[in-house]
């Protein structure tokens, strides 16, 4: 996708809709992987914060949240939420992603210890059970990425009394996997398996993308944060 580095603005907003239109995880991570020499000027252009806004949620939720925790981003991508996490001072970043392109991206600024090749809902985590301190997951909780069952898996590797941070998007394209997200950390609360701390919605000023892209503007994010119970 490099020829297209540079794409007018309609352009980038088509290939996001794409990206969200492919519901096969092993094509969705090809694209990614394709997408990925682009993806950060893409993203920009269509004011993405939901890494900036994920961070604020964590920071927000544990306030006393040491610099040396050490926390997994998954789903990491080309490292967007690193930067937030290394800008307020985190430093003991692991990151994990299903797209060898988005990795070597992810690579490259050297802000994560390590990165592994990971495919969420088909293979587990590479760390053993409570390894981290916070986890999160921004932008890849929707259809045809990280399946819904991998929620458990991202509790494993949480520390007891850990936080875990997530977003999902709520335009009309996703409800039905927000909804089924809501229920499974509805059941897995109800076991006791974590408490939901905080949720945030948002305001319109801070959609991912500019109004004139309707579908996608309509609805914003939500990231959570959640301490693991066990
Ligand atoms: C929209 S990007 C978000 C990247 C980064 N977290 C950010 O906010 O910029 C979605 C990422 O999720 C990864 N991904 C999607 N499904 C995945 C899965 N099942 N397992 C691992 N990674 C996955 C993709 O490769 C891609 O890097």
């Amino acid at each position: 996708m490099a020829q297209e580095e540079g794409g007018s603005l309609p352009e980038v907003r088509a290939r996001v809709g794409t990206a969200h239109g492919i519901p096969d995880l092993a094509q969705k991570l090809h694209f990614y992987d394709r997408w990925a020499p682009d993806y950060d000027q893409d993203v920009a252009a269509l004011q993405y914060r939901a890494p900036h806004l994920a961070v604020d949620c964590l920071t927000q939720a544990l306030p006393g949240l040491p610099h040396s925790a050490l926390i997994l981003d998954v789903a990491c991508g080309t490292g967007l939420v690193a930067a937030e996490l290394r800008a307020r001072g985190f430093h003991q970043l692991h990151g994990v992603d299903g797209s060898p392109g988005m990795l070597e991206q992810a690579r490259a600024p050297g802000l994560y210890q390590h990165l592994s090749l990971c495919t969420l809902g088909q293979e587990p985590l590479p760390s053993p059970e409570g390894t981290f301190d916070a986890v999160l997951i921004v932008g890849a909780l929707s259809d045809g990425q990280v399946p819904c069952n991998a929620i458990p898996e991202l509790l494993r590797v949480t520390k007891p009394g850990g936080l875990v941070c997530l977003t999902t998007r709520t335009n009309s394209s996703n409800l039905q996997y927000k909804e089924a997200l809501e229920a499974t950390l509805d059941r897995l609360e109800q076991a006791g398996a974590w408490e939901r701390l905080v949720a945030c919605w948002l305001p319109p000023s801070w959609r991912w993308y500019p109004a004139s892209l309707p579908r996608m503007a309509s609805s914003p994010a939500l990231s959570t944060c959640t301490e693991n119970g066990r």
